[in-house]
């Protein structure tokens, strides 16, 4: 689907631009983080999906940002649909990224531990691709059109943007499927599982306070992103899992 120019949103200079505490909160989920996921249906599908996506339009040999890269399924998800590629994958929080790096890779990948909002601070080379697999819901709603513009300015001119996110905002049907899957099986099978039961209430809470469709659509476009499209899975996450396509002009 195609998302046409949206209203303009004003940012909000008061709030901050990481959600305080969360890389305490996912460093206390860390060890049980792959596990949950790998319980998950679709998980690991949908991110593969969401890599081919940035895949299809950037060919081979290049260099990306794997933003949010949590224990490294994103990552392995960019490798799998760019084996050539370059990658630069972030996370904020050290113990997710402890796990990310207890695993092999190639030499091409490069493990960072630093928040989206430090992008400009890393000395990394302009990318010509970058994923962002369940970061956004992550970062302050008045934080988001921040860190959407260090994004658009990483990229190369011309570089695309692919987002992974959950969103159920003006949906209620769908945020009621949420609300009975995250309460009747996620946050019991963490609980069962020792995997922090608050990380994923919180998981379940910030999906239903985060931005419409709409709404995240039109922050990329105010963020300076064109040919902004949307994507939705198929099975049980229809209209509840998303994904965004967004390309930085070739000439801002
Ligand atoms: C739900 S996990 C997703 C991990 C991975 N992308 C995946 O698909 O499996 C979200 C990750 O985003 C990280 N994160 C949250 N806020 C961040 C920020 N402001 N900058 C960088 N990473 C952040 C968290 O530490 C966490 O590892």
């Amino acid at each position: 689907m195609n998302v046409p120019d949206a209203p303009t949103s004003r940012p909000d200079p008061a709030a901050p631009a990481t959600t305080p505490g969360l890389d305490r909160d996912f460093d206390r989920a860390a060890h049980r983080y792959d596990l949950l996921t790998r319980l998950n249906p679709g998980y690991h599908r949908h991110l593969a999906a969401a890599a081919r996506q940035l895949a299809d339009r950037l060919g081979t040999g290049h260099a990306v940002l794997d933003l949010g890269c949590g224990s490294g399924s994103s990552t392995s998800a960019l490798l799998g649909a760019l084996p050539d590629a370059t990658v630069f994958a972030i996370d904020a929080s050290a113990r997710m990224l402890d796990h990310a790096r207890a695993k092999p890779w190639p030499q091409t990948v490069r493990l960072l531990h630093a928040a989206a909002e430090q992008l400009p601070d890393l000395g990394l080379p302009r990318a010509d691709g970058a994923l962002a697999a369940y970061l956004f819901r992550n970062i302050p709603a008045g934080g988001r059109d921040h860190v959407l513009r260090l994004v658009h300015e990483q990229l190369r001119p011309g570089g695309w943007l692919v987002i992974q996110e959950y969103s159920v905002a003006g949906r209620r049907l769908r945020a009621l499927v949420w609300t009975l899957v995250c309460w009747m099986v996620v946050i019991p099978l963490a609980f069962v599982l020792r995997g922090s039961p608050r990380l994923y209430t919180y998981l379940w809470r910030s999906v239903i306070d985060f931005d419409s469709t709409e709404r995240f659509a039109a922050r990329l476009v105010e963020a300076g992103f064109i040919d902004v499209a949307r994507k939705d899975v198929r099975g049980w996450q229809r209209g509840i899992l998303h994904t965004f396509v967004a390309r930085r002009p070739v000439a801002d």
